[in-house]
């Protein structure tokens, strides 16, 4: 894909620079839509890019989306990113970026996507991000964090997608902020430290079709009903340590399931069948010749 500008020509030196600095960003086959008043356009074939992010950018007031992930960017988040209102939809996954996730990113009130995964950042998930309140879509995984997610999260009520993994270090997170977005379809909360007892309001959240809670310390019984929600497509449970026996019942929604590396006993229901993608490896149930097919 190339990058589209908008730009006016005769440039003058700062926009000159600003114009060199979007073409770089442009053309990591990403792009930047600069809804200016401007009446030309440039496109740029696509290269790997490395840089920081050019403070220069505030110049672009209309900038509403910017996506410059799979690339070499590098350097701390700059805080004025913060300053740039209009966006909507903030991509810098998969970069070399470091230091903490400013908070001010929490002042970009019309974000409905923030992407952030897979760069060598530090500290601790922001609390100001829970102020995005029209936020539909996150992704942070793989980004150096530690510490808990932030029960602020619990605002962010138009969450559909919410994809957060690999938080060290920190103390437990709490999974009680996922009770309030209740238009969540694919909750991921992988390696996060969650801990604590599967929590019920996960079963009232009508449109979760996947749910991955993999490589947690989840601990107590699976609840029979949430293999009975009329959503849910995909479930990862994974090293964990969920004890009990597993659901005698299962809609016909639910077809892939993952139990691995759990605590779980009993005999295998009689659901069980070819045709479902299943991973119960270690566990310790109990195998007979019925139920070993
Ligand atoms: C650019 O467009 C915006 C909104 O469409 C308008 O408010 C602003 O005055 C325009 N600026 C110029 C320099 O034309
Ligand atoms: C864009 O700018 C170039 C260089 O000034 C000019 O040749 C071209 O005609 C412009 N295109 C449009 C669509 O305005
Ligand atoms: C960003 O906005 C804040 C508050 O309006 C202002 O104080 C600051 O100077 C701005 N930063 C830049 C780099 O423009
Ligand atoms: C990423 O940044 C680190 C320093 O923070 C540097 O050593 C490394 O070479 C960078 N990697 C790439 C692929 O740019
Ligand atoms: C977690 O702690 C270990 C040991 O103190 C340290 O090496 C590592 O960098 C820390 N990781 C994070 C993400 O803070
Ligand atoms: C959830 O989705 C519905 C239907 O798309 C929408 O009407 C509603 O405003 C969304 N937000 C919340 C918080 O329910
Ligand atoms: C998981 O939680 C249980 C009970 O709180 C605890 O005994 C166990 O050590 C924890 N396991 C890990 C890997 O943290
Ligand atoms: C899952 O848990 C098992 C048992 O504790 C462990 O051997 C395995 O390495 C874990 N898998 C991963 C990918 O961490
Ligand atoms: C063997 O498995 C079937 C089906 O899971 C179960 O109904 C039965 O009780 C089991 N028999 C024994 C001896 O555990
Ligand atoms: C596995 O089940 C057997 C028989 O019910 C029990 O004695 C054993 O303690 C269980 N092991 C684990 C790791 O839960």
């Amino acid at each position: 894909m190339a990058l589209r500008l908008m730009m006016k020509p005769p440039l003058s030196s700062s926009k000159g620079l600003l114009f060199f600095y979007l073409v770089v960003l442009f053309s990591c086959n990403q792009s930047i839509n600069a809804q200016t008043n401007q009446t030309n356009s440039t496109t740029v074939p696509s290269e790997d890019k490395r840089g920081v992010i050019p403070e220069e950018i505030l110049e672009l007031p209309y900038l509403d989306f910017l996506k410059i992930d799979k690339n070499f960017f590098s350097g701390p988040l700059p805080a004025f990113i913060g300053n740039l209102s209009r966006l909507g939809l903030l991509s810098i996954a998969q970069n070399n970026f470091s230091g903490p996730i400013p908070k001010e990113i929490g002042n970009l009130k019309k974000l409905y996507l923030l992407s952030l995964g897979n760069n060598d950042l530090s500290g601790t998930l922001p609390p100001e991000l829970g102020n995005l309140v029209e936020l539909g879509e996150l992704y942070i995984n793989s980004c150096g964090l530690s510490g808990e997610i932030p029960s602020s999260f619990a605002n962010l009520k138009e969450m559909r997608i919410v994809r957060i993994g690999d938080i060290y270090n920190g103390s437990s997170s709490s999974l009680d902020f996922v009770r309030n977005l209740k238009n969540l379809t694919d909750l991921v909360l992988r390696n996060v430290l969650l801990t604590g007892n599967f929590p019920s309001y996960i079963m009232e959240l009508q449109s979760l079709q996947k749910l991955d809670l993999s490589f947690n310390n989840l601990t107590g019984q699976i609840p029979s009903t949430l293999f009975n929600m009329n959503s849910l497509i995909y479930l990862f449970l994974g090293n964990n340590s969920l004890s009990g026996s597993i659901p005698s019942q299962k809609s016909e929604t639910l077809q892939t399931i993952d139990l691995s590396y759990n605590f779980l006993s009993g005999n295998l229901p009689s659901w069980v069948n070819s045709r479902l993608q299943l991973n119960f490896v270690a566990n310790n149930f109990t195998l007979n010749s019925s139920n070993i097919r």
